[in-house]
């Protein structure tokens, strides 16, 4: 896919329909707000005062209480310019978090534009995953600081990120092969302070990690058939990048590959963590077991789907 630049007030097409008020004129943000729903109803976007809201939450960084807190606040020309430009991209269809160009990530925010996957809610419950093994090896050794993780197609960085805010994990090394999302990563990686510890790489899934062993790969790889793109929904398929999610044929492409090298990059009792889609667990966790991992079990995500597969690699001292 092509590479998508940030964009900027002047990438928007004009709005059809009836004349509003521009939002640069609008002197508080409950009134910037007001305008903002009132554009967002008249371009059919359905509960267009949550919408807003919402909108302005993700701009400001914020709870989406925000918007009711501050709306006696003056509002700012950069706060118009941004709100208005992500007013108008959501009137056009855009997903609600390219329009804003921020995402909420186990609270944490990050930019996200079109080079990278919107973050979804159950990669949070991966992560969770990973921080769980995280805490009980912390228990084995006696610290967690040591362990250093590989976080294998990182996108907006969402996983790297978060593992890196909430856990004292040593290190995280952190792999993609689109250089625009690497950027993106960088972005969030150095936003939220923690670019001495996320080491970030480009290359094909594990191969920047060279001969290096790790104690964790975590990933979220394409998963979804070449043959099911059509089915996704069409706010997926127009807006989000294919690269990151179709794996081939049979959707397996990607995490054959990540299984095979994790087994040998993963230090002894190593955790390998992975987000599949529900009908492919089952198949996932046997091929973890083909490729000598223990204890290979499928784990739900928050909608009660079985959507983790978590494996260890034996504690045998083979190579
Ligand atoms: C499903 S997205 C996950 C992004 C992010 N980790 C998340 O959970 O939101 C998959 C990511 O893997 C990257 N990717 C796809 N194929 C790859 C490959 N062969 N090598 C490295 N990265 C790859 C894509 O660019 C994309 O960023």
């Amino acid at each position: 896919m092509a590479e998508v630049r940030p964009l900027t007030p002047s990438d928007l097409s004009p709005l059809t329909g009836p004349a509003h008020p521009p939002l640069l004129t609008s002197h508080t943000v409950g009134s910037a707000l007001a305008r903002a729903a009132d554009l967002l109803e008249a371009a059919g976007v359905p509960d267009a005062r949550r919408e807003a809201d919402e909108l302005y939450a993700a701009i400001v960084g914020r709870a989406t209480s925000a918007a009711w807190l501050e709306r006696e606040q003056p509002s700012t020309e950069a706060l118009r310019v941004r709100l208005d430009a992500a007013v108008r991209h959501r009137a056009q269809g855009w997903p609600q978090a390219y329009a804003a160009g921020r995402a909420n990530f186990r609270g944490h925010w990050l930019t996200v534009d079109r080079r990278v996957l919107i973050p979804r809610p159950e990669t949070e419950g991966l992560v969770e995953v990973v921080l769980e093994w995280l805490r009980a090896a912390g228990g084995r050794r006696g610290a967690e600081g040591g362990s250093v993780v590989a976080d294998i197609g990182t996108g907006s960085g969402a996983i790297a990120v978060a593992l890196a805010l909430e856990s004292p994990a040593g290190r995280i090394i952190a792999t993609d092969r689109s250089a625009g999302a690497l950027a993106v990563a960088r972005a969030n990686v150095a936003e939220h302070g923690v670019a001495s510890r996320v080491e970030l790489c480009r290359g094909h899934l594990l191969a920047p990690l060279g001969n290096g062993r790790v104690d964790v790969v975590v990933s979220n790889p394409p998963y979804v058939a070449t043959g099911e793109w059509e089915r996704l929904e069409p706010g997926v398929r127009t807006f989000e990048p294919r690269e990151a999610l179709d794996g081939g044929p049979d959707g397996l492409g990607a995490i054959r590959e990540i299984v095979v090298s994790s087994r040998a990059v993963l230090n002894d009792g190593g955790l390998l963590a992975l987000e599949v889609d529900a009908p492919r667990a089952g198949r996932v966790a046997e091929l973890a077991a083909e490729a000598g991992f223990n204890s290979c079990t499928i784990l739900h995500d928050l909608f009660g789907r079985p959507r983790y597969v978590r494996a260890w690699r034996p504690s045998d001292g083979s190579d």
